[in-house]
C-alpha cells in the first residue's frame, strides 16, 4: 500500500530529524509537554528518542504516553507485553502507523524502565 509507506517514511525521517537535533549539543534540549514528570524518567525517554514520535498527554505520530496508560491500566501482562512490542515493533494496536523496533539500539532494561514509567502515569 503506497499510503502507508509514504506515512512510514515520513515517521522515519522525522525520527530521524529530531534525533540529529537532540544530539546537537550536550546541553538540555527541553521536550515540550513532559514539565512537571520525573526528569530521570523523562531524560531517560528522551535518550532512548521515544519523543520523537511521542509526547506525555497529546498524540504525535504515536498515541500519547497518557492514554498508552490509560488504554492498558490494570491488565495483567501489560509491562510484558508492552517491553517486547516496543523492543521488536508495534502496529495496528493504535492505527495505521506501526512503531518501528527500538532495540538495538535501546536496551530492553532502558525500554523496560521507560514502559514501567508510561504504565504508572
Ligand atoms: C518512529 C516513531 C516512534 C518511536 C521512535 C517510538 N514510538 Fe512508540 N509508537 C509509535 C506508534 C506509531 C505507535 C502505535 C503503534 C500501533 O498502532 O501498534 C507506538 C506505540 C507505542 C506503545 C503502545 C504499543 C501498544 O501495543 O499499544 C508504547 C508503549 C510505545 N509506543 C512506547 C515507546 C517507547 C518507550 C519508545 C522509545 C523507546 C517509543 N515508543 C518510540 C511510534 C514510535
Amino acid at each position: 500500500m503506497p499510503k502507508t509507506n509514504l506515512i512510514m517514511a515520513l515517521a522515519l525521517a522525522g525520527a530521524l530529524a529530531a534525533c540529529d537535533s537532540g544530539k546537537m549539543d550536550g546541553k538540555e534540549t527541553a521536550i515540550p509537554g513532559t514539565e512537571g514528570y520525573d526528569p530521570e524518567k523523562i531524560e531517560l525517554a528522551k535518550k532512548s528518542n521515544c519523543f520523537s514520535c511521542h509526547a506525555m498527554e497529546k498524540k504525535m505520530i504515536g498515541p500519547s504516553f497518557k492514554d498508552i496508560a490509560a488504554k492498558y491500566r490494570g491488565m495483567d501482562a501489560a509491562e510484558e507485553n508492552l517491553v517486547f512490542k516496543v523492543a521488536r515493533g508495534s502496529s495496528g494496536a493504535w492505527g495505521s502507523i506501526p512503531m518501528p523496533a527500538n532495540s538495538p539500539p535501546v536496551t530492553e532494561a532502558d525500554i523496560r524502565a521507560t514502559v514501567k514509567f508510561i504504565l504508572s502515569l
